[in-house]
């Protein structure tokens, strides 16, 4: 259903064996809120383990190698995280695009090779500070939209649910700042005219997601924003304590 809203936790590189309760306890709630579609992308080596315990939760990685097989050392291929079960790849976060230099058509690239492996993609964006304060936001943002999406071939694959994209300023990661809710609601409104632009009516069908600094306090006023389609959650994700609210605040059945 991909009009559910979808909550995923990007651990980053967090988690290791002694985190594994956490992720259990996140499925089990997860199985509690149904209209609401869940997510874990925790380190490569923790992604077997993870689809091999997780039974509601989907289990995703959050990066790949563009190329499907080859000398790459170090690298893993979109098929490698399928074969480990995997249901989807984060591509082009913020902080591969600073600490590894990955440029937009790197991005793209590798979100086409993960469709082609047969996963979901969250193709992520978002402006830093500087470019907000220089009244750049939506131009910098509709670029990385452009040419950070698969071709539209692939695209029609989007119309099933598959294809996502996470609007995260770079300012709001880590820091406890989150835009106003008016800021994300154009910001929002904006990727999707670019969706739109690119992929017609399949654009519409891309979920939308809002990333940087969500956590229990401010979910349910970040999620009720028109045009927010989940959350891609970072610190608040690695623990079901921090997470399991933010999934509740996503749901019709919260209590
Ligand atoms: P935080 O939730 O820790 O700000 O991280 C957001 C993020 O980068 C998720 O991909």
């Amino acid at each position: 259903m991909p009009n559910r809203p979808y909550i995923v936790g990007n651990w980053k590189m967090n988690g290791v064996r002694a985190t594994l309760p956490e992720a259990r306890a996140i499925d089990r709630a997860a199985a509690r809120y149904p209209d609401v579609s869940v997510g874990i992308a925790p380190p490569f080596t923790l992604v077997s383990s993870l689809t091999d315990e997780l039974s509601h939760a989907d289990v995703g990685a959050q990066d790949c190698h563009a190329e499907a097989r080859g000398a790459h050392t170090g690298d893993i291929a979109a098929a490698m995280l399928a074969d480990a079960g995997a249901d989807f790849v984060i591509v082009g976060h913020s902080e591969r695009r600073s600490d590894h230099g990955e440029t937009d058509a790197q991005v793209k690239a590798k979100a086409e090779a993960a469709m082609a492996a047969g996963l979901g993609v969250i193709i992520c964006v978002g402006e830093t500070l500087e470019q907000r304060d220089a009244g750049q936001a939506e131009a910098v943002v509709s670029a990385q939209v452009d040419a950070s999406l698969p071709d539209a071939g692939l695209a029609a694959e989007s119309a099933q649910g598959r294809v996502n994209v996470a609007y995260e300023p770079v300012w709001a990661i880590g820091t406890g700042r989150v835009p106003s809710t008016g800021d994300v609601e154009a910001m929002h409104a904006a990727i999707r005219a670019r969706l739109v632009a690119a992929l017609g009516e399949a654009g519409k069908k891309v979920r939308i997601l809002y990333g940087g600094s969500v956590n229990a306090g401010n979910a349910a006023e970040l999620l009720a924003v028109p045009g927010v389609g989940g959350a891609l959650v970072g610190g608040a994700s690695l623990t079901a304590e921090g997470f399991v609210p933010i999934i509740a605040a996503a749901s019709r059945n919260d209590d």
